[in-house]
Protein backbone atom coordinates (compact mmCIF):
# COMPACT_ATOMS: atom_id res chain seq x y z
CA UNK A 1 0.00 0.00 0.00
CA UNK A 2 1.31 3.80 -0.76
CA UNK A 3 -0.18 6.97 0.47
CA UNK A 4 1.31 10.71 0.30
CA UNK A 5 1.42 14.02 1.73
CA UNK A 6 2.63 17.07 0.95
CA UNK A 7 4.36 19.54 3.27
CA UNK A 8 4.62 23.02 2.16
CA UNK A 9 6.45 25.61 4.25
CA UNK A 10 4.00 28.21 3.75
CA UNK A 11 1.11 26.29 3.78
CA UNK A 12 0.35 26.22 7.77
CA UNK A 13 -2.49 26.10 10.03
CA UNK A 14 -0.84 27.98 13.24
CA UNK A 15 1.54 28.18 15.51
CA UNK A 16 1.82 25.22 18.50
CA UNK A 17 0.61 26.53 21.68
CA UNK A 18 3.64 24.56 23.90
CA UNK A 19 0.78 24.34 26.42
CA UNK A 20 -0.97 21.73 24.07
CA UNK A 21 1.50 19.42 25.84
CA UNK A 22 0.48 19.99 29.35
CA UNK A 23 -0.58 17.21 31.80
CA UNK A 24 -2.75 16.68 34.55
CA UNK A 25 -2.35 15.92 38.61
CA UNK A 26 -5.54 15.36 40.84
CA UNK A 27 -5.79 14.21 44.45
CA UNK A 28 -6.90 10.68 43.58
CA UNK A 29 -5.55 7.33 44.13
CA UNK A 30 -1.46 7.47 44.35
CA UNK A 31 -1.14 10.72 41.87
CA UNK A 32 0.01 12.66 44.83
CA UNK A 33 0.71 10.32 47.70
CA UNK A 34 3.40 7.55 46.67
CA UNK A 35 3.56 9.82 43.20
CA UNK A 36 5.32 12.80 43.18
CA UNK A 37 5.35 12.78 47.04
CA UNK A 38 7.13 9.77 48.91
CA UNK A 39 9.11 11.15 51.88
CA UNK A 40 11.59 8.38 52.65
CA UNK A 41 11.73 7.23 49.16
CA UNK A 42 15.36 6.53 48.19
CA UNK A 43 15.17 9.03 46.01
CA UNK A 44 13.14 11.45 47.56
CA UNK A 45 14.55 15.40 47.93
CA UNK A 46 14.10 17.61 50.95
CA UNK A 47 10.32 18.47 50.15
CA UNK A 48 9.84 14.53 50.26
CA UNK A 49 9.06 14.98 46.13
CA UNK A 50 10.28 11.46 44.40
CA UNK A 51 13.73 12.30 42.08
CA UNK A 52 13.08 9.83 39.74
CA UNK A 53 9.72 10.74 39.46
CA UNK A 54 10.52 14.36 38.93
CA UNK A 55 13.24 13.06 36.27
CA UNK A 56 10.62 11.72 33.92
CA UNK A 57 8.64 14.55 34.30
CA UNK A 58 11.38 16.98 33.68
CA UNK A 59 13.21 14.87 30.40
CA UNK A 60 9.03 15.28 28.79
CA UNK A 61 9.55 18.66 29.20
CA UNK A 62 5.81 19.35 30.65
CA UNK A 63 5.32 22.98 30.16
CA UNK A 64 2.33 23.05 32.40
CA UNK A 65 0.40 21.06 34.60
CA UNK A 66 -3.12 21.36 36.00
CA UNK A 67 -4.10 20.87 39.87
CA UNK A 68 -5.73 20.17 42.08
CA UNK A 69 -8.64 17.89 40.25
CA UNK A 70 -10.74 16.89 39.01
CA UNK A 71 -13.47 15.58 40.81
CA UNK A 72 -11.61 16.44 43.91
CA UNK A 73 -11.85 20.09 43.48
CA UNK A 74 -15.44 20.25 43.63
CA UNK A 75 -15.67 19.60 47.19
CA UNK A 76 -12.28 21.00 48.45
CA UNK A 77 -11.08 23.95 50.30
CA UNK A 78 -7.35 24.73 49.95
CA UNK A 79 -7.32 26.28 52.99
CA UNK A 80 -6.93 22.72 54.50
CA UNK A 81 -3.77 22.32 52.70
CA UNK A 82 -1.32 25.25 53.68
CA UNK A 83 0.06 26.22 56.99
CA UNK A 84 2.01 23.36 59.27
CA UNK A 85 1.69 19.69 58.44
CA UNK A 86 0.72 18.54 61.50
CA UNK A 87 -1.96 20.78 62.04
CA UNK A 88 -3.88 20.25 58.48
CA UNK A 89 -7.19 18.61 58.58
CA UNK A 90 -7.88 14.91 57.64
CA UNK A 91 -10.96 15.31 54.80
CA UNK A 92 -13.23 13.11 53.72
CA UNK A 93 -13.03 13.05 49.77
CA UNK A 94 -16.23 12.85 48.27
CA UNK A 95 -15.36 12.20 44.65
CA UNK A 96 -13.29 9.31 45.37
CA UNK A 97 -13.97 7.99 48.69
CA UNK A 98 -11.14 8.37 49.96
CA UNK A 99 -9.38 9.98 52.77
CA UNK A 100 -6.83 13.51 52.29
CA UNK A 101 -4.66 13.79 54.37
CA UNK A 102 -3.76 17.37 53.09
CA UNK A 103 0.39 16.99 53.23
CA UNK A 104 0.66 18.23 49.88
CA UNK A 105 -1.32 21.68 49.08
CA UNK A 106 -0.61 24.19 47.19
CA UNK A 107 2.74 25.03 48.77
CA UNK A 108 4.19 21.67 48.00
CA UNK A 109 3.04 21.83 44.29
CA UNK A 110 4.45 24.95 43.51
CA UNK A 111 7.68 24.26 44.69
CA UNK A 112 7.71 20.73 42.80
CA UNK A 113 6.29 22.41 39.76
CA UNK A 114 9.55 24.92 40.13
CA UNK A 115 12.06 21.70 40.42
CA UNK A 116 10.57 19.72 37.20
CA UNK A 117 10.57 23.66 35.50
CA UNK A 118 6.33 23.61 34.42
CA UNK A 119 3.79 26.13 35.05
CA UNK A 120 0.90 25.72 37.32
CA UNK A 121 -2.74 25.92 36.19
CA UNK A 122 -4.65 25.98 39.27
CA UNK A 123 -8.39 25.22 39.59
CA UNK A 124 -11.10 26.85 41.66
CA UNK A 125 -14.26 25.16 43.19
CA UNK A 126 -17.29 25.94 42.03
CA UNK A 127 -18.92 22.84 43.15
CA UNK A 128 -19.51 23.24 47.09
CA UNK A 129 -18.45 26.96 46.72
CA UNK A 130 -18.08 30.29 45.25
CA UNK A 131 -16.75 33.35 43.89
CA UNK A 132 -15.66 34.06 47.65
CA UNK A 133 -13.29 30.92 48.24
CA UNK A 134 -12.09 31.74 44.47
CA UNK A 135 -10.97 35.37 45.10
CA UNK A 136 -9.54 34.64 48.43
CA UNK A 137 -6.93 32.43 46.87
CA UNK A 138 -6.16 33.73 44.07
CA UNK A 139 -5.18 36.75 46.45
CA UNK A 140 -3.11 33.92 48.45
CA UNK A 141 -1.60 32.84 45.51
CA UNK A 142 -0.91 36.15 43.52
CA UNK A 143 -1.19 39.03 45.67
CA UNK A 144 2.56 40.44 46.49
CA UNK A 145 1.59 41.15 50.23
CA UNK A 146 0.14 43.92 52.69
CA UNK A 147 -3.46 41.64 52.83
CA UNK A 148 -4.84 39.32 54.88
CA UNK A 149 -4.29 36.47 52.66
CA UNK A 150 -1.10 36.91 50.87
CA UNK A 151 0.23 37.62 54.20
CA UNK A 152 -0.63 34.60 55.24
CA UNK A 153 1.39 32.85 52.19
CA UNK A 154 4.22 34.68 53.36
CA UNK A 155 3.86 33.58 57.08
CA UNK A 156 3.73 30.21 55.52
CA UNK A 157 7.13 30.20 53.77
CA UNK A 158 6.50 31.98 50.42
CA UNK A 159 7.16 35.75 50.16
CA UNK A 160 7.47 35.88 46.13
CA UNK A 161 3.67 36.04 44.78
CA UNK A 162 3.27 32.97 42.28
CA UNK A 163 1.03 34.46 39.90
CA UNK A 164 -0.47 31.93 38.89
CA UNK A 165 -1.79 32.72 34.87
CA UNK A 166 -4.02 30.04 34.26
CA UNK A 167 -7.44 28.98 36.64
CA UNK A 168 -10.19 26.82 35.99
CA UNK A 169 -13.25 27.33 36.61
CA UNK A 170 -14.45 24.45 38.59
CA UNK A 171 -14.55 20.82 36.93
CA UNK A 172 -16.51 19.21 34.71
CA UNK A 173 -20.04 21.00 35.99
CA UNK A 174 -21.97 19.42 33.69
CA UNK A 175 -21.35 16.23 35.59
CA UNK A 176 -24.57 14.57 37.87
CA UNK A 177 -21.55 13.07 39.39
CA UNK A 178 -19.84 16.13 40.70
CA UNK A 179 -20.68 17.51 44.00
CA UNK A 180 -22.22 20.56 43.39
CA UNK A 181 -23.65 19.33 39.57
CA UNK A 182 -25.63 22.37 38.16
CA UNK A 183 -27.26 23.17 34.81
CA UNK A 184 -25.66 25.30 32.53
CA UNK A 185 -27.71 28.45 33.32
CA UNK A 186 -26.93 28.09 36.92
CA UNK A 187 -23.30 27.38 36.18
CA UNK A 188 -23.10 30.15 33.15
CA UNK A 189 -23.99 32.60 35.66
CA UNK A 190 -21.78 31.66 38.63
CA UNK A 191 -18.52 31.71 36.30
CA UNK A 192 -19.39 34.54 35.15
CA UNK A 193 -19.70 36.20 38.53
CA UNK A 194 -16.73 34.16 39.69
CA UNK A 195 -14.56 35.06 36.34
CA UNK A 196 -15.51 38.60 36.75
CA UNK A 197 -14.08 39.07 40.70
CA UNK A 198 -11.12 37.35 39.53
CA UNK A 199 -10.73 39.82 36.62
CA UNK A 200 -10.96 42.98 39.24
CA UNK A 201 -7.99 41.63 40.76
CA UNK A 202 -6.38 40.60 37.42
CA UNK A 203 -7.05 41.23 33.93
CA UNK A 204 -4.70 39.79 32.58
CA UNK A 205 -5.80 35.99 33.74
CA UNK A 206 -6.30 33.49 31.42
CA UNK A 207 -10.02 31.86 32.52
CA UNK A 208 -11.09 28.52 31.81
CA UNK A 209 -14.63 27.90 31.52
CA UNK A 210 -15.83 24.45 31.66
CA UNK A 211 -17.51 22.84 28.22
CA UNK A 212 -18.76 19.05 28.65
CA UNK A 213 -17.19 16.12 30.45
CA UNK A 214 -17.68 14.34 27.31
CA UNK A 215 -19.59 14.49 23.71
CA UNK A 216 -21.90 11.70 24.59
CA UNK A 217 -23.28 14.10 27.22
CA UNK A 218 -26.89 14.81 26.77
CA UNK A 219 -26.53 18.11 27.20
CA UNK A 220 -23.72 18.55 24.71
CA UNK A 221 -23.50 20.89 22.58
CA UNK A 222 -26.07 23.20 24.28
CA UNK A 223 -23.94 23.16 27.20
CA UNK A 224 -21.44 24.83 26.03
CA UNK A 225 -23.52 27.26 23.69
CA UNK A 226 -25.50 28.55 27.16
CA UNK A 227 -22.19 28.66 28.76
CA UNK A 228 -20.38 30.54 26.96
CA UNK A 229 -23.92 33.10 26.40
CA UNK A 230 -23.23 33.96 30.10
CA UNK A 231 -19.33 33.98 29.62
CA UNK A 232 -18.25 34.79 26.58
CA UNK A 233 -16.30 38.47 27.55
CA UNK A 234 -15.21 37.31 30.84
CA UNK A 235 -13.15 34.04 29.58
CA UNK A 236 -10.65 32.92 27.58
CA UNK A 237 -10.76 29.24 27.15
CA UNK A 238 -13.79 26.66 27.34
CA UNK A 239 -12.25 23.24 28.72
CA UNK A 240 -12.76 19.89 26.64
CA UNK A 241 -12.53 16.40 28.10
CA UNK A 242 -12.65 13.03 26.55
CA UNK A 243 -11.50 9.85 27.51
CA UNK A 244 -10.83 6.77 24.80
CA UNK A 245 -11.61 3.07 25.74
CA UNK A 246 -11.75 -0.26 23.77
CA UNK A 247 -13.77 -3.05 25.71
CA UNK A 248 -14.73 -4.14 23.03
CA UNK A 249 -10.79 -4.90 22.38
CA UNK A 250 -12.01 -3.85 18.60
CA UNK A 251 -8.76 -1.95 17.15
CA UNK A 252 -9.99 -0.90 14.11
CA UNK A 253 -12.94 1.20 16.13
CA UNK A 254 -10.83 2.33 18.70
CA UNK A 255 -8.13 3.89 16.39
CA UNK A 256 -11.10 5.61 14.86
CA UNK A 257 -11.92 7.26 17.76
CA UNK A 258 -9.63 10.21 16.80
CA UNK A 259 -11.95 11.24 13.97
CA UNK A 260 -14.63 11.77 17.21
CA UNK A 261 -12.12 13.69 18.89
CA UNK A 262 -11.61 16.06 15.95
CA UNK A 263 -15.55 16.16 15.15
CA UNK A 264 -15.96 17.39 18.79
CA UNK A 265 -13.30 20.09 18.60
CA UNK A 266 -15.28 21.24 15.25
CA UNK A 267 -18.47 21.26 16.91
CA UNK A 268 -17.23 23.47 19.79
CA UNK A 269 -15.36 25.66 17.59
CA UNK A 270 -18.86 26.51 15.38
CA UNK A 271 -20.10 27.06 18.81
CA UNK A 272 -17.71 29.27 20.07
CA UNK A 273 -18.02 30.93 16.53
CA UNK A 274 -21.95 31.13 16.93
CA UNK A 275 -22.08 33.08 20.06
CA UNK A 276 -18.75 35.11 19.63
CA UNK A 277 -21.50 36.17 16.64
CA UNK A 278 -24.61 36.71 18.71
CA UNK A 279 -22.73 38.71 20.84
CA UNK A 280 -21.09 40.89 17.93
CA UNK A 281 -17.97 40.26 19.74
CA UNK A 282 -14.14 40.94 18.70
CA UNK A 283 -12.93 38.68 20.83
CA UNK A 284 -12.05 34.80 20.16
CA UNK A 285 -12.16 32.26 22.34
CA UNK A 286 -10.09 28.80 22.27
CA UNK A 287 -10.35 25.31 23.73
CA UNK A 288 -8.57 24.02 26.73
CA UNK A 289 -8.88 20.01 26.35
CA UNK A 290 -7.23 19.37 29.57
CA UNK A 291 -8.33 16.10 30.38
CA UNK A 292 -7.55 13.61 27.94
CA UNK A 293 -6.31 10.11 27.90
CA UNK A 294 -6.96 6.29 27.34
CA UNK A 295 -8.90 5.47 30.31
CA UNK A 296 -10.40 1.88 30.56
CA UNK A 297 -8.12 -0.85 31.54
CA UNK A 298 -8.84 -0.11 35.56
CA UNK A 299 -12.63 -0.07 35.34
CA UNK A 300 -13.35 -3.62 37.14
CA UNK A 301 -10.51 -3.21 39.64
CA UNK A 302 -12.33 0.49 40.38
CA UNK A 303 -15.84 -0.39 40.69
CA UNK A 304 -14.16 -2.60 43.64
CA UNK A 305 -12.58 -0.57 45.30
CA UNK A 306 -14.76 2.18 44.83
CA UNK A 307 -18.20 -0.70 45.79
CA UNK A 308 -16.79 -2.30 47.59
CA UNK A 309 -16.29 -1.93 51.76
CA UNK A 310 -13.00 -0.27 51.63
CA UNK A 311 -14.09 2.81 53.90
CA UNK A 312 -12.27 5.69 53.48
CA UNK A 313 -8.45 4.66 52.40
CA UNK A 314 -5.95 7.10 51.97
CA UNK A 315 -4.47 7.49 48.24
CA UNK A 316 -5.42 3.75 47.22
CA UNK A 317 -4.72 2.50 43.75
CA UNK A 318 -7.41 3.81 42.16
CA UNK A 319 -7.65 4.55 37.99
CA UNK A 320 -4.06 2.27 37.33
CA UNK A 321 -4.18 1.55 34.23
CA UNK A 322 -1.68 -0.40 32.54
CA UNK A 323 -1.22 0.85 28.83
CA UNK A 324 -0.48 -1.31 26.23
CA UNK A 325 1.27 -1.26 22.88
CA UNK A 326 -2.29 -0.32 20.93
CA UNK A 327 -2.39 2.93 23.63
CA UNK A 328 0.64 3.64 22.34
CA UNK A 329 -0.97 4.05 18.98
CA UNK A 330 -3.96 5.92 20.41
CA UNK A 331 -2.42 8.35 22.07
CA UNK A 332 0.08 9.23 18.94
CA UNK A 333 -3.36 9.84 17.05
CA UNK A 334 -4.87 11.96 19.85
CA UNK A 335 -1.45 14.14 19.98
CA UNK A 336 -1.94 14.36 15.92
CA UNK A 337 -5.01 15.62 16.10
CA UNK A 338 -3.94 18.22 18.84
CA UNK A 339 -1.23 19.61 16.37
CA UNK A 340 -3.96 19.57 13.38
CA UNK A 341 -6.04 21.51 15.62
CA UNK A 342 -4.05 23.98 16.88
CA UNK A 343 -5.79 27.02 15.50
CA UNK A 344 -8.05 26.41 18.42
CA UNK A 345 -6.89 23.84 21.14
CA UNK A 346 -4.10 26.06 23.05
CA UNK A 347 -3.85 24.40 25.89
CA UNK A 348 -4.33 20.31 26.42
CA UNK A 349 -3.54 18.29 29.58
CA UNK A 350 -2.97 14.39 29.52
CA UNK A 351 -4.96 13.18 32.49
CA UNK A 352 -3.22 12.31 34.13
CA UNK A 353 0.41 12.01 35.00
CA UNK A 354 1.58 9.82 37.75
CA UNK A 355 0.05 6.27 38.45
CA UNK A 356 -3.96 7.40 37.82
CA UNK A 357 -4.51 6.96 34.07
CA UNK A 358 -0.90 7.86 33.57
CA UNK A 359 2.53 7.97 31.22
CA UNK A 360 4.23 7.53 34.87
CA UNK A 361 4.23 4.60 37.00
CA UNK A 362 5.69 3.82 40.70
CA UNK A 363 5.50 1.57 43.19
CA UNK A 364 5.88 2.42 46.76
CA UNK A 365 9.33 2.38 47.81
CA UNK A 366 10.29 1.00 44.83
CA UNK A 367 11.17 1.98 40.86
CA UNK A 368 9.00 4.70 38.83
CA UNK A 369 8.80 3.46 35.00
CA UNK A 370 7.71 4.82 31.41
CA UNK A 371 4.17 3.42 30.59
CA UNK A 372 3.82 2.69 27.11
CA UNK A 373 2.52 6.44 26.23
CA UNK A 374 5.13 7.83 28.03
CA UNK A 375 6.40 7.80 24.40
CA UNK A 376 4.35 8.97 22.27
CA UNK A 377 3.43 11.79 24.96
CA UNK A 378 7.29 12.69 24.85
CA UNK A 379 8.28 12.81 21.37
CA UNK A 380 5.79 14.92 20.84
CA UNK A 381 5.82 17.49 23.71
CA UNK A 382 10.02 17.73 23.11
CA UNK A 383 9.81 17.55 19.65
CA UNK A 384 6.48 19.12 18.60
CA UNK A 385 6.82 22.44 19.26
CA UNK A 386 6.81 24.70 16.38
CA UNK A 387 4.35 25.52 13.60
CA UNK A 388 1.85 23.10 12.36
CA UNK A 389 1.68 22.11 8.55
CA UNK A 390 -1.35 21.76 6.66
CA UNK A 391 -0.45 18.31 5.08
CA UNK A 392 -2.07 17.35 2.02
CA UNK A 393 -2.33 13.58 2.93
CA UNK A 394 -3.67 11.06 0.37
CA UNK A 395 -3.64 7.49 2.27
CA UNK A 396 -5.88 4.38 1.44
CA UNK A 397 -9.21 4.23 4.39
CA UNK A 398 -11.39 2.02 5.86
CA UNK A 399 -14.43 1.77 7.56
CA UNK A 400 -14.75 2.46 10.97
CA UNK A 401 -17.71 3.16 14.11
CA UNK A 402 -16.61 7.03 13.73
CA UNK A 403 -16.28 7.60 10.32
CA UNK A 404 -16.93 5.88 6.68
CA UNK A 405 -13.50 7.03 6.05
CA UNK A 406 -10.96 6.93 8.58
CA UNK A 407 -7.14 6.86 6.39
CA UNK A 408 -4.84 4.41 7.20
CA UNK A 409 -2.01 6.80 7.66
CA UNK A 410 -2.53 9.43 9.81
CA UNK A 411 0.24 11.86 9.76
CA UNK A 412 0.99 15.37 11.55
CA UNK A 413 3.51 17.95 10.41
CA UNK A 414 5.73 20.65 12.57
CA UNK A 415 8.22 23.18 11.20
CA UNK A 416 10.14 24.58 13.50
CA UNK A 417 11.62 27.31 11.36
CA UNK A 418 14.51 28.57 14.63
CA UNK A 419 16.28 25.44 14.48
CA UNK A 420 15.27 24.44 11.00
CA UNK A 421 14.09 21.30 11.34
CA UNK A 422 10.71 19.40 10.63
CA UNK A 423 9.48 16.74 12.08
CA UNK A 424 6.47 14.44 11.41
CA UNK A 425 4.36 12.37 13.54
CA UNK A 426 2.83 8.95 11.82
CA UNK A 427 0.39 6.36 13.27
CA UNK A 428 -0.19 3.35 10.55
CA UNK A 429 -3.63 1.98 11.70
CA UNK A 430 -3.16 -1.01 9.16
CA UNK A 431 -3.21 -4.45 10.60
CA UNK A 432 -1.54 -6.45 8.35
CA UNK A 433 0.01 -4.29 5.99
CA UNK A 434 3.01 -2.08 5.43
CA UNK A 435 2.52 1.17 4.06
CA UNK A 436 5.01 3.39 2.04
CA UNK A 437 4.40 7.16 2.31
CA UNK A 438 6.58 9.90 0.23
CA UNK A 439 6.01 13.16 1.76
CA UNK A 440 6.82 16.12 -0.84
CA UNK A 441 8.51 18.83 0.96
CA UNK A 442 8.27 21.60 -0.75
CA UNK A 443 9.45 25.26 0.24
CA UNK A 444 12.23 23.61 2.39
CA UNK A 445 15.82 23.96 0.96
CA UNK A 446 18.16 20.34 1.56
CA UNK A 447 16.97 17.79 3.62
CA UNK A 448 18.53 15.56 6.19
CA UNK A 449 17.45 12.40 8.25
CA UNK A 450 18.47 13.40 12.05
CA UNK A 451 16.43 11.30 14.21
CA UNK A 452 14.10 8.16 12.90
CA UNK A 453 12.30 6.41 15.97
CA UNK A 454 9.90 3.54 15.70
CA UNK A 455 7.20 1.86 17.80
CA UNK A 456 6.13 -1.71 17.00
CA UNK A 457 5.12 -4.58 18.41
CA UNK A 458 3.63 -8.29 17.65
CA UNK A 459 1.34 -7.77 20.73
CA UNK A 460 -0.92 -5.13 21.01
CA UNK A 461 -1.65 -5.82 24.75
CA UNK A 462 2.14 -6.10 25.49
CA UNK A 463 2.88 -3.70 28.21
CA UNK A 464 5.54 -2.42 30.40
CA UNK A 465 6.43 -3.48 34.08
CA UNK A 466 8.46 -2.01 37.28
CA UNK A 467 10.24 -5.98 35.94
CA UNK A 468 10.12 -5.41 32.61
CA UNK A 469 9.96 -1.41 31.81
CA UNK A 470 11.50 -1.54 28.26
CA UNK A 471 9.01 -4.26 26.58
CA UNK A 472 7.16 -1.45 24.77
CA UNK A 473 10.04 1.20 23.79
CA UNK A 474 11.13 3.35 20.60
CA UNK A 475 14.09 2.10 18.85
CA UNK A 476 15.66 3.58 16.44
CA UNK A 477 14.17 3.43 12.50
CA UNK A 478 15.87 2.73 9.32
CA UNK A 479 15.03 2.82 5.60
CA UNK A 480 13.58 6.34 5.49
CA UNK A 481 15.32 9.18 3.03
CA UNK A 482 15.38 12.25 1.71
CA UNK A 483 16.06 12.66 -2.02
CA UNK A 484 14.84 15.10 -5.07
CA UNK A 485 12.70 16.79 -2.16
CA UNK A 486 10.54 13.69 -1.02
CA UNK A 487 10.75 12.21 1.68
CA UNK A 488 9.96 8.29 2.19
CA UNK A 489 9.21 6.20 4.57
CA UNK A 490 8.03 2.86 5.53
CA UNK A 491 5.26 2.45 8.01
CA UNK A 492 4.99 -1.03 9.60
CA UNK A 493 1.24 -2.41 10.17
CA UNK A 494 0.55 -1.01 13.75
CA UNK A 495 3.47 1.33 14.31
CA UNK A 496 4.17 5.05 15.27
CA UNK A 497 6.93 6.92 14.28
CA UNK A 498 8.74 10.22 14.48
CA UNK A 499 11.26 11.35 11.99
CA UNK A 500 13.15 14.57 12.28
CA UNK A 501 14.42 16.65 8.82
CA UNK A 502 17.31 19.11 8.72
CA UNK A 503 15.96 21.66 6.36
O1 LIG B 1 -9.15 12.17 35.52
C1 LIG B 1 -10.08 11.43 36.24
C2 LIG B 1 -11.43 12.13 36.37
O2 LIG B 1 -12.05 12.18 35.11
C3 LIG B 1 -11.40 13.57 36.81
O3 LIG B 1 -11.39 13.69 38.19
C4 LIG B 1 -12.68 14.11 36.25
O4 LIG B 1 -12.58 15.48 35.94
C5 LIG B 1 -12.96 13.25 35.04
O5 LIG B 1 -14.25 12.75 35.05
Amino acid sequence: MRATATAHKDFTIAKIDDRVYGAFLEHLGRAIYEGIYEPGHPTADENGMRGDVAKLVKDANVPVVRYPGGNFVSAYNWEDGIGPREQRPVRLDLAWHTSESNAVGVHEFADWCATVGTEMMLAVNLGSRGVDEARNFLEYVNHPGGSYWSDLRIKNGRMEPWNVKMWCLGNEMDGPWQVGHKDADEYGKLAANTARAMRMFDKSLELIVCGSSHSDMATFPDWERIVLEHTYEQVDYISLHMYFRNPEKHTGNFLGLSEKLDTYIDTVASTIKQVKAKKKSKKDIYISFDEWNVWYHSNKKDREILNGDSGWPHAPGLLEDIYNFEDVLMVGLILNTFIRRSDVVKIACIAQLVNVIAPIMTEKGGPAWAQTIYYPYYFASVYGRGTALNLLVDSPTYECAHSAKTAYVDVSGVHNEEEGMLTFFLVNRHSSESIDIDISLQGFAGGTIVDHQVMTHSNLEAVNTAANQTEVAPRKGSGASVGNGQLSAKLPPYSYQMIRVKV
